[in-house]
């Protein structure tokens, strides 16, 4: 048997397209191993948002260089397969495999050109209209799966890699992303994670013609699953009908992550994102307004060029006015090929790291605030694991916070019941700026 070792970097779509590359590959009659040493086929399924991501990979083929004598195939995939195509078998002549994800449909066929002796082979066409779909997925997650619904971007956010790395927009039919629904359902999973680079500009290529917010109501409605989270969303297509169809249905969960980048409409027009800080804060006020508390997230990209100090100013007064629930935050790193490599004006390293810091402080104050206000109220919790270090079990909740948690009937695993992948209420007893701990309530149970 033949096998291979797989490592991951970047985000839940890496992830998850990692899962459907393991799946295929199993079907293919490989073995999935835990360390590059034993395997024949080492890949690396790569990120290159910011410029230390692809640094990352390159670090690691030359820590394995030496091994290629022994016989082992090299393989990048992923964001920094497709951004850098045939440089990467210059500047790491021992790969052999390059595949971005908009060609793992024929990453098979690849493979098996491999397999027949093909020193290079590559997979980098950015023309596709097909999504990746496999029934072979191999989730690594018991409880939570990930579900594709959109591929690519049709964006043009000048620091952005995304459109160029995943190519252009292609959504699945909801006939198909229902029918996953259903399986991963019936596989015994209770929470479903719907991806893509911009869900909400999801739209059915069959007749249906859904959006998303029809979709997210669908994918809802599957018997067996407690909670749909979907992530990301571009502010510019996020419609109010999204906030009803979360109010409706509590299977929907109450968090929603929408990426401001910026709390300065200038900087905001210079990064092309298609929206003005008051367009913004109306779809904030649609959160903040809805019948259950919805939890909001953010990224925010720090040193953008020409980021004056006034507009940085304003990125932490959004903080104040949104009162985000958590953020991640980025300096702000020059890509190959993004619009604004031509913009002048670049802020100094140690001035991101300074604007950087400073706001990671100023979240953290909203954060204990935030917080503290759940203090006393009961959550639906959902356990993911339990941790021996400090005797608490590990649970999240609907809005996407980590609850640890005390239970006194089960101190411990092996006690009783098992009690991961349920759902238990939680009293939230003690807060920090990051994380809730609080007690599983045992009536009702
Ligand atoms: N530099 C820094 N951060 C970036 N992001 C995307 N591109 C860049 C870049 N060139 C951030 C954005 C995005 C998140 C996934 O990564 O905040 O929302
Ligand atoms: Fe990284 Fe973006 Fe590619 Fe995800 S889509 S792996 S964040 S470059």
């Amino acid at each position: 048997m033949k096998k291979f070792y797989i490592e991951t970097f970047g985000c839940q779509m890496n992830v998850h397209d990692s899962e459907k590359v393991i799946g295929t590959l199993l079907n293919q009659g490989y073995e999935q191993v835990e360390t590059p040493e034993q395997a024949e086929l080492v890949l690396y399924n790569t990120c290159s948002i910011r410029d230390k991501a692809e640094q990352k990979v390159f670090h690691r083929l030359q820590q394995f260089k030496r091994e290629h004598g022994k016989g082992k195939v090299f393989g990048v995939l992923g964001c920094v397969a497709q951004q850098e195509g045939d440089r990467i078998f210059e500047r790491a002549p021992h790969v052999s495999l390059v595949c971005g994800s908009a060609s793992y449909n024929k990453l098979s066929d690849l493979l098996v050109q491999i397999e027949n002796g093909d020193r290079r082979v590559t997979g980098l066409s950015l023309e596709t209209d097909e999504t990746f779909d496999t029934p072979m997925t191999r989730r690594d997650n018991p409880h939570r799966a990930y579900i594709t619904i959109i591929e690519g971007c049709d964006k043009s956010c000048a620091y952005c890699v995304v459109p160029m790395t995943r190519g252009p927009e292609r959504s699945r039919t909801s006939e198909s992303v229902l029918e996953e629904a259903r399986r991963i359902a019936d596989a015994g999973y209770t929470e479903i994670q719907l991806l893509g680079q911009n869900v909400n500009s999801y739209r059915d290529p069959s007749d249906r013609g859904w959006d998303f917010a029809r979709l997210l109501r669908a994918v809802a409605e599957t018997p067996g699953i407690r909670r749909v989270r979907f992530t990301t969303s571009h502010p510019r297509d996020f419609v109010k009908d999204i906030i009803d169809a979360i109010d409706e249905n509590p299977v929907l969960c109450n968090h929603v992550h929408l990426p401001v980048q910026s709390g300065s409409s200038t900087v905001l027009q210079r990064m092309q994102r298609l929206y003005t800080r008051d367009q913004y804060m109306r779809r904030i006020e649609w959160m903040k307004s809805a019948k259950r508390a919805i939890a909001i997230t953010t990224d925010i990209i720090v040193g953008f060029p020409g980021e004056t100090e006034e507009d940085y100013r304003e990125t932490l007064s959004l903080l104040d006015e949104v009162e985000y629930d958590s953020l991640f935050s980025f300096k702000y790193s020059r890509r190959p090929n993004t619009p604004a490599l031509a913009l002048d004006d670049q802020i100094p390293e140690e001035e991101k790291s300074r604007r950087l810091s400073l706001l990671q402080e100023h979240q953290r104050a909203i954060q204990m605030r935030r917080n503290s206000e759940l203090l006393g109220v009961t959550e639906e919790t959902m356990v993911e694991g339990f941790n021996r270090a400090t005797g608490q079990w590990i649970g999240r909740t609907s809005r996407n916070q980590t609850l640890n948690f005390t239970h006194a009937w089960h101190p411990e695993p092996g006690t009783g019941d098992n009690l991961i992948g349920r759902y238990l209420p939680v009293r939230v007893t003690r807060a920090g700026p990051n994380s809730l701990a609080g007690e599983a309530l045992l009536s009702a149970n």
